[in-house]
């Protein structure tokens, strides 16, 4: 089998407890040679080295400009979902999308900082967001988050677009910032909340399927497509104040498809009922991006 080429690092790296997301949009004059010379500020050893990891994702209309060869066909914009009761997934698609995670939330800041400065001539910053690790890797609804994800050794596979495609080593890519609503979340009885995602609360042990309600959240998203599994390689982490908080949904795909069957799932408009996380949690933002392959942005910047 042929190897595609080697995805960027920090897709897949782990052991990162401090997290910073930009999504940015391009400025209107900007032409493209001023988005390359950014983006080759943006890779240079200072932002990029002393233990962080640096993953770049870029809009579907600025890759394809950028990039027609290596853009997947199927790359596009994301699109706004009505879900059912009044429920919905708005589209806030941006041209750019910066995930640096680190070991703590000083080296975390200080490349976020130099991103932002490295892109500051051809990009606003539209959305900023540090996040991080809740306990061992759960959700602030006490949930832990992951459980499901592919092992390592399958996950390049589940994410990154195969060998002999356009875009190969790269990875569809959907970020979501979610509000959720733990007030009325925590008000559920345990077991209830249980019910909700789908598996319990203290160790994540799935729930036999006859007892498994069909609006319970992992009910909703574990898809076949083609008569498979589809699955998806999910990176997200809890953020906010007090004020406001949830969690930044981020995952990443071989195909755009994956995420569009189960968001349709979870509001409604696919094959059965509304996800019942809808009730306790909302996107306010959604984009897609494409996260290159190494190669495809070297060729690109050098
Ligand atoms: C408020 C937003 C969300 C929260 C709090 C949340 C939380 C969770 C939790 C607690 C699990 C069970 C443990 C695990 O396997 O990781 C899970 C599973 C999963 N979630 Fe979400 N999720 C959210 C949004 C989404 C979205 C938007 C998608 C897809 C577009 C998604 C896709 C999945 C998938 C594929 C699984 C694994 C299902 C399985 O095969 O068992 N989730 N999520």
């Amino acid at each position: 089998m042929t190897q595609a080429p080697v995805p960027q690092p920090g897709i897949f790296a782990q052991g990162t407890r401090s997290h910073h997301h930009l999504e940015l949009a391009v400025r209107a004059g900007a032409t493209d040679a001023d988005v390359l010379d950014a983006l080759r500020r943006l890779r240079e050893p200072h932002v990029t080295a002393g233990g962080v990891n640096l993953v770049v994702g870029m809009g579907p209309a600025l890759w394809r400009r950028l990039a027609p060869s290596a853009a997947p066909p199927e790359l596009r914009d994301f699109e706004v979902i009505d879900g059912l009761d009044a429920t919905s997934a708005p589209a806030t698609q941006r041209d750019l999308w910066v995930w640096v995670h680190g070991t703590g939330e000083d080296v975390a800041f200080d490349t976020a900082r130099l991103a932002a400065v490295a892109l500051a001539g051809v990009a606003t910053v539209e959305l900023e967001l540090p996040a991080f690790v809740y306990k061992d890797s759960r959700d602030l609804t006490g949930f832990v988050d992951g459980t499901a994800n592919p092992p390592m050794q399958e996950a390049a596979e589940v994410a990154l677009v195969p060998a002999g495609r356009p875009g190969e080593g790269g990875a569809f890519v959907l970020a979501q910032r979610w509000v959720h609503d733990l007030g009325a979340f925590h008000a559920l009885p345990v077991a209830e909340q249980e019910r909700v995602i789908g598996r319990t609360k203290p160790d994540s042990v799935e729930m036999d399927d006859a007892v498994k309600p069909a609006d319970a959240h992992i009910a909703r998203v574990e898809i076949e497509l083609d008569g498979e599994e589809a699955e998806i390689f999910r990176r997200s982490t809890p953020y906010g104040t007090l004020a406001e908080h949830g969690l930044y949904f981020l995952a990443f795909s071989a195909e755009l498809r994956r995420f569009d069957v189960m968001l349709r799932n979870m509001f409604g408009r696919g094959d059965g009922p509304r996800d019942r996380l809808t009730d306790f949690s909302r996107p306010v933002s959604g984009s897609y991006f494409f996260a290159p392959s190494l190669r495809d942005l070297n060729e690109l910047l050098d």
